[in-house]
């Protein structure tokens, strides 16, 4: 009774009276090293039909954002994409009983070829007959491609969260979807393309639900059917969003618990495959208004993509490129003619610029409940042994790191601080380093300008914010590259 009262106090003492995180870098080896494209957007299949390609594909404004944010993987795939068939020789865009066009389908490669885009393109697994999945509306798709001449390389996924056909009624158990990827790698693998393509899988909606993941990795043939194993990861249902969970340490560590996990069974199970996640967002659907579109959201894209990077994924979907009501990076104008950038938008053009593909190992970094998240990779472009960290503070009150690292003590601090203008945090609007981000004009970005402080061993994070720091002479040895 006494040791636990005792106890009891230590605990309370030390989680209250104190605000200060440990940051220890280990800087002998990398944790991963993720694929170069890792940050890269989801394109739902249900703006297939209506998007205004032309206007889009000849607007500046679009144009000019999407370049700050090229090359990357897109993935076009979602709920749309199990009722849609393809039909040749339409040469509208169309969107008609289901249905999409040659000239929709072409519209999208034109957007991958102007922005050097890696496509990844979901099949659709409910075209069936009897038990078994119907190849042959994807064979006249793969022809299709074939026909345009290598101008569009295409992967291809099967299926849209299939743990969770029984809600529309539909069900194709674990075994039968092992039978339907390997036929679709057959059908792959009939089509002569120049350049092999990728069959990634089973995109399920969570890696926890019903055992339905780990089922199909443990069916799957270890080699020779899923290049990529994928999975999808949304931390709650829009419709009951709340923007208190933006912060609560509980709700971002819902993300911790499943990587880790499908992570380790894909390492079990499907070693020879990548590791992909197939779609991430805060919220299911179009996102959750007055969160997913404003400063709020930015706590779990960084932390999930912080989580994924040092979890071994290489590949992260963002879902959406645009075309969702509040989660798109890029916002479509009512007339679809052009784009606003979001607050996800300026976060994810600042993590393509400064965050490299290898990713070091912070301490603590897969510890539950933290309220101060780091994350740290080399910086990208660099090869003398810079860092970049990013980091969020999650608590209500301002919070200190002391630096472990005695290099990281002697270096130069580049801060680019992202705040909210609005107290409770829902702006639409982001700061970097105090200043509103936005387009100067149609053809010119802002500079990401950073805000240089000297040497120390102590960061002092505000309240509620989040942001990256460079570390120009860090000197830690694997962001070294010798030849
Ligand atoms: C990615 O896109 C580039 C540019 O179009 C292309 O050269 C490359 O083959 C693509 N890679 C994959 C894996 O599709
Ligand atoms: C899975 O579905 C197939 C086809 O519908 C059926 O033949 C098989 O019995 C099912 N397997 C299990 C374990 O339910
Ligand atoms: C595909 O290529 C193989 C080997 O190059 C060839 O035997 C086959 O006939 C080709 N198939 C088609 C449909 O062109
Ligand atoms: C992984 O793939 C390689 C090359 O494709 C193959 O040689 C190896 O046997 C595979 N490993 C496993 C565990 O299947
Ligand atoms: C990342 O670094 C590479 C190599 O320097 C550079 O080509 C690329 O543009 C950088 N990425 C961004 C988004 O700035
Ligand atoms: C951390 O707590 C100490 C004492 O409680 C306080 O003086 C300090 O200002 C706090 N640090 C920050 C960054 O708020
Ligand atoms: C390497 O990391 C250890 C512990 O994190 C730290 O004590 C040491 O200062 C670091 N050394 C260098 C050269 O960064
Ligand atoms: C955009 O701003 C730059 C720099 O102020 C200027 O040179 C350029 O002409 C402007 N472009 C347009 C389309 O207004
Ligand atoms: C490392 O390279 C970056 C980018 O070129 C530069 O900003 C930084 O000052 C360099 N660091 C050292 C220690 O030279």
């Amino acid at each position: 009774m006494h040791i636990v009262c005792i106890l009891f106090l230590v605990y309370t003492t030390f989680v209250y009276a104190q605000n200060i995180t440990f940051l220890s870098i280990n800087n002998d080896t990398l944790a991963f090293v993720t694929d170069p494209l890792y940050l890269s957007y989801v394109i739902d299949a249900k703006v297939l039909p209506n998007w205004k390609s032309d206007a889009l594909i000849h607007d500046t404004r679009f144009n000019t954002l999407m370049r700050a944010i090229s090359p990357a993987w897109v993935r076009i795939g979602g709920t749309q994409g199990d009722h849609m068939t393809f039909k040749e020789g339409d040469t509208n865009n169309r969107f008609e009983d289901n249905t999409f066009s040659s000239k929709t389908f072409q519209d999208f490669c034109i957007l991958v070829q102007n922005f050097r885009l890696n496509l990844t393109f979901g099949l659709n697994l409910l075209l069936r007959e009897g038990n078994l999945w119907n190849p042959t509306n994807a064979e006249v798709l793969m022809n299709y491609i074939l026909k345009l001449g290598g101008k569009c390389r295409v992967h291809f996924e099967l299926g849209n969260e299939p743990d969770l056909y029984f809600a529309q009624g539909y069900a194709v158990n674990e075994s039968q979807i092992v039978t339907d990827f390997t036929l679709a790698r057959k059908t792959i693998d009939k089509v002569n393309f120049t350049q092999r393509s990728f069959l990634w899988g089973p995109d399920v909606a969570s890696p926890l639900y019903s055992g339905y993941f780990l089922n199909v990795l443990k069916s799957m043939p270890p080699t020779g059917v899923l290049d990529g194993v994928t999975y999808h990861h949304f931390y709650d249902q829009a419709d009951i969003a709340d923007p208190v969970y933006s912060y609560d340490p509980l709700v971002l560590d819902k993300f911790l618990d499943r990587a880790t996990q499908a992570a380790d069974w894909t390492q079990t199970y499907q070693k020879n495959t990548t590791l992909i996640l197939g779609s991430v967002a805060d919220y299911t659907g179009d996102g959750a208004g007055g969160i997913s579109d404003t400063f709020l959201q930015g706590f779990m894209y960084l932390d999930s993509l912080g989580i994924a990077a040092y979890l071994k994924h290489s590949i992260y979907f963002k879902n959406s490129l645009f075309g969702t009501k509040y989660s798109s990076l890029l916002e479509l104008t009512p007339d679809r003619s052009t784009v606003n950038p979001t607050p996800a938008y300026w976060i994810t053009l600042l993590y393509r610029r400064l965050v490299g593909s290898k990713v070091l190992s912070v301490t603590g970094s897969t510890s539950r409940e933290r309220k101060v998240r780091i994350y740290a990779h080399c910086q990208n472009g660099t090869k003398n042994g810079s860092v970049v960290i990013y980091l969020m503070n999650l608590a209500v009150s301002g919070q200190e790191i002391e630096i472990r690292n005695d290099p990281m003590k002697v270096s130069p601090q580049y801060w680019y601080l992202l705040s909210s203008p609005d107290p409770d945090l829902s702006s639409k609007v982001i700061l970097l380093n105090g200043d509103i981000l936005s387009l100067t004009n149609n053809t010119i970005l802002p500079e990401l300008t950073p805000d240089i402080k000297p040497a120390s061993n102590l960061i002092k994070l505000p309240a509620r914010q989040y942001g990256f720091i460079v570390f120009p002479s860090a000197n830690v040895k694997p962001c070294k590259v010798s030849k």
